[in-house]
């Protein structure tokens, strides 16, 4: 993430949806991952077979068929690797996992450990979880949208393509039910404070935090790749937590 192309210039309309909070990068995908995608994304996969190539936009989806029963629904978005999806899912059976990573290797790998550990109440989907929101999305279907160390895209020119922006958030509080949760976590100080900033912009969403800050860290979150490679680099971590009311 450290040089890239500036945006072409387009207007209004155009350039907003233009702004992606991912770069397409396919990385290695090894033999296990590819196999993994071919064999178990027609079981676990929503939309079509990701090509490593194009990022699909999704189709409307009936999530009740999808996981042939109806539960409480809960979003992931940039799943990384899937450490907290998979975790999440075996502690909850009692809910119907979704998980939104554009990262291929990322998806082979946790088609991999859902069909390790026999979960049946998980969907990956391999598009932009943001024009999922914006396009997609059942309104007030979800009772929880989880966002851990998203992409912090630390120069000043790329701030707008942090995924947490105002827009982005009014998308995931129609998307929430009442009662439902806003959970992220960031190890970029300077990300936190505009997460807390472009959250208050939304009436819908009321911070859990006695302070109107950050929450303490959640017991069960898992320690992930890129928490671990923060933590190293001497960053603190924060956790926010927002219910929609
Ligand atoms: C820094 S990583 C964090 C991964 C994981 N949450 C963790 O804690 O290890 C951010 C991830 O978000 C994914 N991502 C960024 N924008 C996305 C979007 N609009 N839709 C789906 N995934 C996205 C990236 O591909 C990347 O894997």
């Amino acid at each position: 993430m450290s040089e890239l192309p500036e945006l072409p210039v387009l207007d209004g309309d155009r350039r907003a949806r233009a702004i992606r909070s991912f770069v397409r990068r396919e990385g290695r995908i090894t033999d296990a991952q590819a196999d993994a995608l071919a064999r178990l994304w027609p079981l676990y996969g929503l939309g079509p077979m990701p090509d490593g190539e194009h990022v699909h936009p999704l189709p409307l989806i009936d999530f009740d068929a999808a996981f042939g029963r109806a539960a409480p629904l809960s979003l992931e978005i940039g799943f990384g690797n899937g450490e907290r999806l998979a975790q999440a899912a075996a502690r909850h059976p009692d809910i119907n996992h979704i998980g939104a990573e554009v990262h291929r290797p990322g998806v082979g790998r946790v088609l991999l450990e859902v069909e390790k550990l026999g979960l049946s109440n998980v969907r990956v989907m391999c598009s932009d979880a943001a024009e999922f929101l914006r396009a997609a999305a059942p309104q007030g279907a979800f009772c929880e949208v989880v966002i851990q160390f998203p992409d912090p895209w630390h120069k000043t020119r790329h701030h707008k393509r942090r995924i947490v922006q105002p827009a982005f958030v009014a998308t995931v509080a129609d998307a929430l039910a009442i009662g439902g949760r806003l959970k992220l976590a960031t190890d970029w100080a300077p990300y936190a404070e505009h997460m807390l900033e472009a959250i208050a912009s939304e009436p819908r969403l009321r911070n859990l935090s006695p302070d109107g800050r950050f929450v303490p860290r959640p017991e069960d979150r898992p320690l992930t790749r890129f928490e671990n490679r923060g933590l190293r680099l001497g960053h603190e971590v924060a956790d926010l937590e927002f219910v929609r009311v």
